[in-house]
């Protein structure tokens, strides 16, 4: 117990001395066009889980009417959660693969094709975001036969994406002792 406590604190002292505050920031925007699509982790990641409310996204985009309706997979939009370690946003581009032929006059497609003629990514707002001390990769995870669900919860039946798991330690680590894998603090951090 003094050990961990120890651990916990000299883990702490060299966050802080790498300059990582753990404070809580404001939304993150997902502008950046490199993890956009491309699954290169985002540099402008921040520490702090952005709570997105409803009406605060560019575009008014549901999950539950392209994975529950329309039938769309995960992994068509999130191209990158079985080879790196981000999952990825979808660019404009993939959104108008569809929507240059699909309900072209509803105004959230308009905003859509607006974004695309202007060759600029739609500045969706980050849901989950870790701090930039924890490691985290898709890749592992999916592979080894994790559901999206399991971490990610009901994604396929929501309008509006939300986080529905805490990512706090105690959750990541309370899996990884469940299923026997890593709890050195170095495969997690930093
Ligand atoms: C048609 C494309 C599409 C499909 C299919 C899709 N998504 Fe998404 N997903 C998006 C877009 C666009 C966003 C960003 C907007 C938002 O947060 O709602 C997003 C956001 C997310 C987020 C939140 C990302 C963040 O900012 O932290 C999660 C988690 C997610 N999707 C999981 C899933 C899962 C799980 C499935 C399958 C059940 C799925 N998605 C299917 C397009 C898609
Ligand atoms: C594989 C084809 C496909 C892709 C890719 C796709 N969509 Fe869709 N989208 C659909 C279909 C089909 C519907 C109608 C679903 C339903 O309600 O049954 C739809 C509906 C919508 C609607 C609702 C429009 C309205 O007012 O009724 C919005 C907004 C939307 N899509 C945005 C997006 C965005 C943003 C992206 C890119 C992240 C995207 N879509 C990618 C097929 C697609
Ligand atoms: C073991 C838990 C876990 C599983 C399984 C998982 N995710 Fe994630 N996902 C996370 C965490 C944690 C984050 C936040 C990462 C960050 O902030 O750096 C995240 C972030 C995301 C994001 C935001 C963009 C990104 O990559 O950071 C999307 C989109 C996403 N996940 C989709 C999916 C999809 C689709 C699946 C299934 C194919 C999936 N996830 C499986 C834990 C998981
Ligand atoms: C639902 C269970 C589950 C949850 C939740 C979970 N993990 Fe894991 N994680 C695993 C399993 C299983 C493995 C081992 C995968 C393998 O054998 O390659 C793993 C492996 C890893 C690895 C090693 C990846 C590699 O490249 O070898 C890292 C890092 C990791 N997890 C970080 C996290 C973090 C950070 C969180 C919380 C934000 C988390 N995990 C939440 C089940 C989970
Ligand atoms: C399976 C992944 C995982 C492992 C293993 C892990 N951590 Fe963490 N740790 C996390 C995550 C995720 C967070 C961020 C939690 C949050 O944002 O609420 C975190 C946060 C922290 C923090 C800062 C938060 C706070 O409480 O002030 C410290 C310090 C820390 N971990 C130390 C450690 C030490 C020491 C070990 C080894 C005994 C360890 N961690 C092992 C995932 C992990």
């Amino acid at each position: 117990m003094i050990r961990g406590c120890a651990a916990r604190r000299w883990i702490h002292a060299a966050l802080t001395l790498m300059g990582v505050t753990l404070t809580v920031a404001a939304a993150v925007v997902w502008n950046d066009a490199a993890a956009q699509e491309s699954g290169a982790p985002n540099p402008a990641a921040s520490t702090g889980a952005g709570a997105v409310a409803p009406g605060e996204q560019p575009i008014a985009f549901s999950h539950a009417r392209h994975v529950a309706q329309a039938g769309i997979d995960c992994q068509f939009c999130h191209a990158y959660a079985r080879r790196g370690p981000v999952a990825g946003i979808p660019s404009v581009e993939r959104c108008v693969g569809c929507h240059r032929s699909i309900l072209t006059e509803r105004p959230e497609i308009l905003k859509v094709l607006d974004y695309w003629e202007r060759e600029a990514p739609i500045p969706w707002l980050r849901v989950h975001d870790l701090p930039d001390y924890v490691r985290f990769s898709h890749k592992a995870h999916v592979r080894s036969g994790i559901d999206c669900a399991a971490c990610h919860g009901d994604v396929a039946g929501m309008d509006l994406a939300v986080q529905v798991e805490s990512l706090s330690m105690g959750w990541c680590v309370d899996c990884h002792t469940a299923r026997d894998a890593s709890r050195d603090c170095l495969v997690c951090h930093y």
